[in-house]
């Protein structure tokens, strides 16, 4: 019987796993290969497969989904939600939407995600069992358009990695990071990669290629190169900057298109955001921090925006800031208000104890001029900034700023004076987030190259585009993840008939169900971990366990036992086979 090469090499490394790696390194041919298995890269990854190619998906982290498992919404048209709530939602109202709040979008794209998010996008992801239920209003849309599934995206996540993981011919290549990108002598790509724990080096090679790391926001130099003038009165970027994007969002995919000619667009549109707490576990990463019971502060201890006011009016005006930072002020009945975005603050009590009682972090007095003196801020005008925000809130207008009272269409009766020892003050910085340019591409995904021509094989989809400019110089809500589905399936097809232009299509094959599915570092896999082998290992970190390290921190804060979530049939070592993964991927939403 002759396999193809595909489950040789599954086979491969099975036996690699059984017989103390004696085999020789698995074949490594695909028909497409897609790099990040981020929304974009997962939504490429099964449109190529329903195209009868054979997939393999490259992923530096030690779990798949990227960012969407710490993001919330989509921006969808026309909708059976948006009609059962007797909203009347059109492309061309939407069309108009997108264009004015984005100020300088891309027409053509906006056009065409406006037009098919419907089927491209709700629909699509609705055949995978995935139910959008929650519609929120945002201050850029006319009609509301911004859906949750359920809740945050996990839940549109998991569902998509477990079709991906039950589909034949598509493979997840975990821990291994693609570090470079070329055109081999036979016409097909090679995509060297880089396994994150054990250092070692292998090719993939594909006619067709589709780079889908998503965004540079966590590389502070790219993003300081990139820094627009509009978005500060300064020029340059702030001093302070901390990193509020996630772990891998480093821009290694430009790297890789740059290396195969690719041009890129839009660098300098960036959403920045600016209530960002230095996390006390990590200086340089900002935690999003939010209390809408609190007052806004500047430098000079008086307040500066309407508190209320939606982000890009917030933004703008902490942009002309000194340095770009400033201060919520509230008090004790505010200190319940105090949200940080994230898994691991869902906990209350952990926001207590590593936030809101951490004098490095928030500063606490019985005073307002001892809180100042403590803040860095000058007493004297805090204090009278927060006697006349207490006096406007009693008289119920904001004469000031509109917060509340007849011009805001808000009362004054929802919005509590600043009047309950103990007071508090937190500084927030600047913070990365999104990407709203990078490789450039065409209507077909097709990586724009040399002489604005499209290479051949080459694709990218989500992120690492910039979501294809959809959102111009300012970020809407949903018009990330969203697009990111519509880009990454118009590249997953055009990828396939790249490939099978290529003549490299093969028929689908069938595997055992207890085959391997996914490839990790091979010696990490035999052996079993003990709860006390577990402690001892998180007191050193490991390349390329960040994940691992993360998730497994939180199972002892939270004295989790291992039977919670791994089982005989998936004992305490990773996720190989798809009953494995089929296993862990029930865990994700305990903590995301
Ligand atoms: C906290 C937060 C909340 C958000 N909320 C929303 C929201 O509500 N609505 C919305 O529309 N958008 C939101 N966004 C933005 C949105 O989540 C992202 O734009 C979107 O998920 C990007 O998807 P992607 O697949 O392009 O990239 P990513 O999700 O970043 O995936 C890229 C993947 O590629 C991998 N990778 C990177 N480099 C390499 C390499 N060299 N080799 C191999 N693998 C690599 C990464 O590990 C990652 O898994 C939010 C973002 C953040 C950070
Ligand atoms: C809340 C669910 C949950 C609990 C409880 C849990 N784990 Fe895990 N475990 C996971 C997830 C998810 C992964 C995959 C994480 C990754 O690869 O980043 C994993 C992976 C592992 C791995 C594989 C690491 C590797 O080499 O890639 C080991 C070993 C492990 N867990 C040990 C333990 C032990 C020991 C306990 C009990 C102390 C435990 N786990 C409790 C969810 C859990
Ligand atoms: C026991 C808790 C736990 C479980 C279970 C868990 N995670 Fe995580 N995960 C974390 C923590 C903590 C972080 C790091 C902090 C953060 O990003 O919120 C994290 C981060 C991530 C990130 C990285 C986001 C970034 O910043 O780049 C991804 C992707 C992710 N998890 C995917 C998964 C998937 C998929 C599963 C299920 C297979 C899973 N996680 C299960 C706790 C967990």
């Amino acid at each position: 019987m002759s396999l193809p090469v595909h489950a040789v090499a599954l086979i491969g490394a099975f036996t690699c796993l059984l017989n103390a790696c004696t085999s020789n390194p698995p074949p490594t041919d695909a028909d497409v290969i897609v790099i990040g298995s981020g929304i974009a890269g997962l939504s490429a990854a099964l449109e190529a497969n329903a195209h009868a190619a054979n997939v393999l998906i490259i992923e530096t982290a030690s779990v798949a989904g990227g960012h969407a498992v710490k993001a919330g919404g989509f921006a969808l048209v026309g909708t059976p939600l948006q009609e059962r709530k007797g909203l009347k939602d059109t492309p061309n109202l939407a069309f108009d939407d997108l264009m004015t709040w984005g100020e300088d979008p891309d027409p053509d794209w906006v056009r065409l995600f406006v037009e098919n998010s419907r089927s491209e996008i709700h629909d699509w992801l609705g055949g995978f069992g995935i139910r959008f239920t929650i519609l929120l209003d945002t201050p850029e849309d006319t009609v509301p358009r911004f859906h949750f599934a359920g809740g945050a995206a996990v839940n549109v996540i998991v569902p998509m990695l477990r079709e991906a993981v039950t589909r034949d011919n598509l493979e997840f290549i975990m821990n291994a990071e693609a570090v470079d990108l070329a055109m081999n002598e036979t016409g097909r790509y090679n995509v060297r990669i880089r396994n994150t724990r054990s250092g070692v080096q292998r090719n993939y090679t594909a006619p067709a290629v589709i780079i889908a790391t998503g965004g540079f926001q966590s590389n502070l130099d790219l993003v300081r190169q990139n820094f627009h003038p509009r978005d500060s009165e300064h020029g340059a970027a702030p001093e302070r900057l901390l990193i509020g994007s996630g772990q891998y969002a480093t821009g290694t995919g430009i790297r890789l298109g740059q290396a195969a000619g690719a041009q890129l667009i839009r660098m300098d549109r960036q959403v920045t955001f600016i209530n960002g707490l230095p996390d006390p576990h990590d200086p340089q990463r900002g935690l999003h921090v939010e209390n809408p019971a609190a007052i806004k502060i500047n430098a000079k201890g008086n307040r500066f925006v309407n508190e209320s006011a939606h982000s890009k009016t917030i933004e703008s005006a902490v942009m002309r800031l000194d340095r770009r930072m400033h201060w919520l002020v509230f008090d004790d009945k505010g200190r319940k208000k105090l949200r940080i975005r994230g898994a691991v603050w869902l906990n209350r009590d952990t926001i207590v104890s590593e936030i809101l009682d951490n004098p490095d972090s928030v500063h606490q007095a019985n005073t307002i001029t001892e809180l100042a003196t403590a803040a860095g801020l000058n007493a004297d005008s805090l204090q009278a900034t927060i006697d006349r925000y207490n006096r406007l809130v009693a008289d119920g207008e904001d004469l000031d700023f509109a917060r509340f009272g007849p011009l805001s269409g808000q009362t004054g009766s929802a919005v509590q004076p600043v009047t309950s020892p103990p007071f508090y003050a937190v500084r927030l910085l600047p913070m990365t987030r999104k990407s709203m340019g990078g490789l450039a591409i065409d209507m077909n995904t097709q990586v724009i190259g040399p002489g604005n021509q499209p290479i051949e094989g080459l694709f990218a989809a989500g992120e690492v585009t910039g979501v294809a400019g959809i959102n111009g110089s300012h970020g809407g809500s949903g018009t990330f993840l969203a697009p990111s589905v519509l880009t990454g399936r118009i590249a997953g097809r055009n990828s396939a008939a790249s490939a099978r232009r290529a003549g490299t299509i093969t028929a689908a094959f069938n595997h055992p169900d207890e085959r391997p599915r996914i490839t990790t570092d091979t010696e990490s896999q035999a052996r079993l971990m003990t709860s006390a082998e577990l402690r001892s290992l998180l007191k050193h970190q490991r390349a390329g366990y960040w994940h691992w390290e993360r998730s497994h921190a939180v199972v002892i804060e939270r004295a989790l036992a291992c039977t919670d979530c791994h089982s005989p049939d998936w004992p305490t070592k990773p996720a190989i086979t798809l009953r494995q993964q089929l296993l862990q991927l029930e865990t994700c939403t305990q903590c995301h």
